[in-house]
């Protein structure tokens, strides 16, 4: 499983700035696997907050797609669906993606979703997940995005708690691993105990009717996230290594350890959280 791994990550990978998980054709399959689990979670909430046809909708940071999917069918063939990210590479793997799909009314743009040069008010609902808490510095976009709402739109937020995170039975380098990736995360000024405080950032920014709903799930062996946290943590080898949070081959031993405990039929995970909040603006 690690040499399967080690070979998606070849010279073409990329790196921007101080994002810290490397893009390859794992990473791909590691956002499609999120997308596909919490998929159920997002297009409920959308539904609860009343997504209108004809909506004009953002996904910021929407990777290889990220919720563009569920957003075009939300808003039908008279709606306008953007997916902003500031990777090109993935934006091309969304375009063909979308096309696949078939999503006429969905377009991707590259952006820099601190400041995205988008009109300010032109949309009715703007989303974002794995990003506030992920990206750098993150929280900053907190403020852009708000602003990109339409008075009386809504906003919805779809980030991670890690304090849970847990397997069981346990392994012993469990908490190295998920420790590592934790403070790799605070190095670079993310925030991954985000989901708990959106609640409380969205009421003190005047925001109403705010939604929020922990979603947790329980993976067994064979269940493609249960292999998230040594996914995660090989995808920021790079930055965990430059970092000296761990040396190449520590983190290879332990993300072939952690693949294999996970893969065994008794073991079970229990991933982060991932909390969605929505609310009016
Ligand atoms: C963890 S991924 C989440 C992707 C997507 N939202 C999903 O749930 O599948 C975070 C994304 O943020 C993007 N990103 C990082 N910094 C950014 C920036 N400054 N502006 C826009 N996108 C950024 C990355 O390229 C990556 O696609």
């Amino acid at each position: 499983m690690q040499g399967k791994i080690a070979e998606g990550l070849n010279k073409e990978d990329i790196m921007n700035d101080a994002y810290p998980l490397a893009m390859s054709t794992d990473e791909i399959d590691r956002l499609r696997m999120q997308s596909d689990l919490f998929r159920r979670n997002a297009d409920s909430m959308l539904t609860e907050v009343g997504v209108q046809p004809g909506w004009r909708c953002l996904d910021l940071c929407c990777g290889i797609g990220g919720i563009t999917d569920l957003l075009s069918l939300h808003t039908g063939p008279d709606g306008e669906c953007v997916g902003l990210d500031v990777d090109k590479t993935k934006l091309d793997v969304a375009s063909k993606w979308a096309e696949s799909l078939g999503l006429k009314n969905v377009h991707f743009v590259q952006g820099d979703a601190f400041e995205t040069g988008l009109e300010p008010q032109s949309f009715d609902l703007v989303h974002t997940r794995f990003a506030l808490g992920i990206v750098p510095n993150g929280t900053k976009i907190f403020d852009h995005a708000l602003g990109l709402v339409r008075p009386g739109g809504v906003v919805f937020f779809e980030e991670c708690d890690v304090d849970a995170y847990s397997c069981f039975p346990e392994h012993p380098l469990w908490n190295l691993a998920l420790e590592t990736v934790v403070s790799c995360f605070h190095h670079l000024g993310s925030d991954p105990m985000l989901g708990r405080k959106l609640y409380t950032m969205l009421h003190r920014a005047g925001a109403t009717n705010i939604r929020v709903r922990p979603v947790r799930y329980a993976l067994r062996s064979g269940e493609p996230m249960t292999y998230h946290l040594p996914l995660t943590l090989f995808a920021m080898r790079d930055t965990v290594v430059s970092l000296g949070l761990m040396k190449p081959e520590q983190l290879d031993k332990t993300v072939e350890a952690l693949m294999k405990h996970l893969s065994a039929p008794a073991t079970l995970s229990m991933p982060f959280t991932m909390v969605q909040t929505a609310a009016v603006i």
